[in-house]
Parts: structure tokens; C-alpha cells; sequence
């Protein structure tokens, strides 16, 4: 089987020059707006206006205020992708977040409906830490091992759409930060194991703090080891098989700063999200998906004080959503998700008035057997029941 990975190099930041086997640093055909035209938001104005219902816009809630004032919706990654699909009228979906999310919303909307990333720099570098090509290598390991035939493959949303396809073709699903405990539950009703893929600290958090199993019944699979790091030995005891991939913004808080913020503090709330360290998920009060975190502040008594572990962007907007409420950034350092930044109001702009004149720019489209396959792992995602808190 050959297999042409949707995303096959990091998608890294920075540059312009267009590289074709990359979409790190693609030129934007045609002129990007200058950042300091002060017709900016005009402008998007205008054109989001003149595309009415045709246009539907996407928003995580990592992306930038200038970027979020114009998004239809705004969601963690598992309600976009139900927003996208609940929208079939929309002609055009400018999707203001990541390429692994564009790509979900492409498989999860018709083939009359066409995807647009404003920015294709706008990547995840946790997605990129699992290639196709090294996780059909990893499952020919398992197969070695004789353990493939009892393990169900369980991707995070954020992951390329071929690796979603890989789970789709093996009896797995998708899931997010929201619903990963279903999605494990469900897959220990079909298998034995799990391959995790590709966020170790999801899996782990999930698996131990939401499903009662010990760190000693995970294992990680490490692509850049011989033999992935493990021995047949070890992949027969294990319930758990996590991929060695982490988010480069989640994964930088530490359980220092969260001794650090008690200590400042004084009856500090602290929150963060399950892509965080175990022992930072461990050290917080309450674990749980962007959505989870937004309504907790939002349900939170006035006066109370809040120490959050997520994307600053959000950490900002709650805080000045909540002026009677203490909310402040759980680390000292600075940690934006550098590439859901890529998308700015210039990029926007770009995309929205090219629409404008019949230009789809930046289109993100999965191939016919990808998507099939994506879609198999994503409807069984969509088929689980709720979403919850990994600790509250
Ligand atoms: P959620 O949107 O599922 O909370 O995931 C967080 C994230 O890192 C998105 O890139
Ligand atoms: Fe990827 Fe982390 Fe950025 Fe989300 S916050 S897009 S997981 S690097």
C-alpha cells in the first residue's frame, strides 16, 4: 500500500518563500495586506459582509482577538468540527486555527463545500511528531510483537488526516480533549490495548486519572528509537502503547510552576489542560478540554482566583472577560502557540477579499480515500456519547 502523508513535512514558522515540498513559509499569491493598514478591520468587514451566508468562519479559541471579532463560531477543536459539518449551505469555510483542524472540517463538510486556511503556515507541531510512514512502521512492530490484532489505534483530533485515516482503516477513532475518556472506554471494549497517538501526556491523563489504569500499564512508543523503544515484552504487558509526541506550548508548564503560583497566590484555583504534564495535571485542582476551562471560569464565584495552563491568547481573553475575577497565565514565560498566531487579521483579509473576487486561495483539501477513511475514525468519535472534565 503507498501511502501520500496529507502533511509531509513540519509545518514550521516563519518565511516566505514558497517551498514545494513544504507548506512551511508558502508565499501568499497576490499582496498581503501591511499589518499597519488601518483599514484593516474595515475591510474584513466589508468583505465577510459582501459573502454573506456563503462564507461561514471558524474561530478557535487560540486564535487572536483581531481574528476571533470575525469568526461565525468559536469552539475548542471537537465543536468546530461539528460546526463545520452543521453548516451543508456554506459555500466557503475560512477555518481560523490549524491545518490538522482545516483538514477535519474539510473530510466532515460536502464536496460542494470548499476549505480555507488563511495562513498555511499554520500548523501543529504536536501533530507533526506522528508521520504516516512511522506509524505503519510502529504497527509492523506490533504486528512482531503479536499484539497489533489486540490493540485499537485512538488518534487526538490533532493529527494529520492520514493518521485519522490509519485509525479509520484499523478499527479505531478520533478523539479530542473533551471526549478522550469515551473514546478510551469504547476502545477497551473493542480491544485490549491502545495506541495512543500522537499526544502522550492526553493519553496518559486520560488513561490514568479518568479510567483508573496505573502509570505502569503505559508504554512509550518512541519513533526515534530502534525498535520504538520497547521491547515485545513490554508491549504485551501494556495497556496503554502512547505515542512519543507533546504539545510544545502545553508541555512547557511544570509542576514548579505550579508550586510557584500557590505560592503567590494565596487560595489560587489551579486549572490547565490534560496536554499538560502529568505532573502538572496531578499538582492542578481541575484538568479538562479548552471548552471545559472557559465554562469553569465563566461558573466561577466573583473574587476568586485562577491560575490557567493553556494557550495565552485565551488566558488573556478570560481575564478580560472576568474583571471580577483573578485569572492569571499558570507560567512566568510567554507560551502562544506560535503557529495558531500565524493566522493574523492581514491573512484574513487576504483570504476573505480573494473569495470576494471568486479566488479560493489556500484551499485545504483531503484526498477521496483519506477522507473516506478519517471520516470512518471521526463519525465513530461523533457516535460517543457527552464530554466532560478529566478532574473537577
Ligand atoms: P482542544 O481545542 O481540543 O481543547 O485542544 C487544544 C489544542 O491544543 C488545540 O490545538
Ligand atoms: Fe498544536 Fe499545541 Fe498549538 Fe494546539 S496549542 S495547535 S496542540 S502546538
Amino acid at each position: 500500500m503507498t501511502h501520500t502523508p496529507s502533511t509531509p513535512v513540519p509545518l514550521l514558522l516563519l518565511g516566505r518563500g514558497a517551498d514545494p515540498q513544504s507548506e512551511r513559509g508558502v508565499e501568499c499569491p497576490g499582496d498581503l495586506p501591511a499589518a499597519s493598514d488601518p483599514d484593516l478591520v474595515e475591510r474584513a468587514r466589508k468583505a465577510r459582509a459582501a459573502l454573506g451566508d456563503r462564507v461561514f468562519v471558524l474561530g478557535h479559541h487560540y486564535q487572536r482577538d483581531e481574528v476571533i471579532q470575525f469568526a461565525d463560531v468559536t469552539g475548542d477543536s471537537f465543536k468546530l468540527a461539528r460546526d463545520a459539518a452543521g453548516r451543508p449551505d456554506a459555500e466557503y469555510i475560512v477555518f481560523c486555527g490549524v491545518h490538522f483542524m482545516a483538514e477535519s472540517a474539510d473530510i466532515l463538510t460536502g464536496d460542494h463545500q470548499q476549505v480555507v486556511l488563511p495562513d498555511l503556515a499554520a500548523g501543529c507541531s504536536m501533530a507533526d511528531m506522528a508521520r504516516i510512514l512511522q506509524v505503519e512502521d510502529a504497527w509492523a512492530r506490533l504486528e512482531e510483537a503479536g499484539v497489533a490484532g489486540a490493540t485499537v489505534p485512538i488518534t487526538y483530533m490533532n493529527s494529520s488526516a492520514d493518521i485519522k485515516a490509519f485509525c479509520g482503516r484499523n478499527g479505531g477513532a478520533v478523539c479530542t480533549s473533551s471526549n478522550a475518556k469515551q473514546a478510551l472506554e469504547w476502545a477497551f471494549e473493542q480491544g485490549e490495548k491502545v495506541l495512543f497517538l500522537p499526544d502522550q501526556h492526553l493519553g496518559r491523563n486520560t488513561a490514568v486519572l479518568q479510567l483508573g489504569l496505573s502509570l505502569d500499564d503505559c508504554v512509550v512508543v518512541d519513533p526515534h528509537q530502534p525498535g520504538f523503544g520497547v521491547t515485545d515484552e513490554q508491549l504485551r504487558a501494556a495497556k496503554m502503547l502512547l505515542w512519543k509526541g507533546h504539545c510544545s506550548v502545553h508541555g512547557r508548564f511544570t509542576a514548579e510552576s505550579v508550586a510557584d503560583v500557590r505560592a503567590r497566590i494565596p487560595d489560587v484555583n489551579v486549572l490547565v489542560h490534560p496536554e499538560c504534564q502529568h505532573e502538572v495535571v496531578t499538582g492542578a485542582d481541575y484538568v479538562g478540554s479548552t471548552e471545559y476551562i472557559i465554562k469553569t471560569i465563566a461558573a466561577a464565584p466573583a473574587g476568586s482566583a485562577w491560575a490557567v495552563g493553556t494557550e495565552l491568547n485565551l488566558v488573556k481573553r478570560l481575564a478580560a472577560e472576568h474583571p471580577d475575577k483573578t485569572v492569571v497565565f499558570l507560567e512566568k514565560t510567554v507560551c502562544f502557540c506560535a503557529t495558531m498566531n500565524r493566522i493574523d487579521l492581514p491573512h484574513l483579509v487576504w483570504a476573505l477579499e480573494n473569495l470576494v473576487e471568486g479566488r479560493v486561495v489556500n484551499r485545504i483539501e483531503v484526498d477521496p480515500d483519506t477522507t473516506h477513511w478519517a471520516r470512518v475514525a471521526l463519525d465513530r468519535m461523533l457516535a460517543l456519547p457527552g464530554s466532560g472534565a478529566v478532574k473537577d
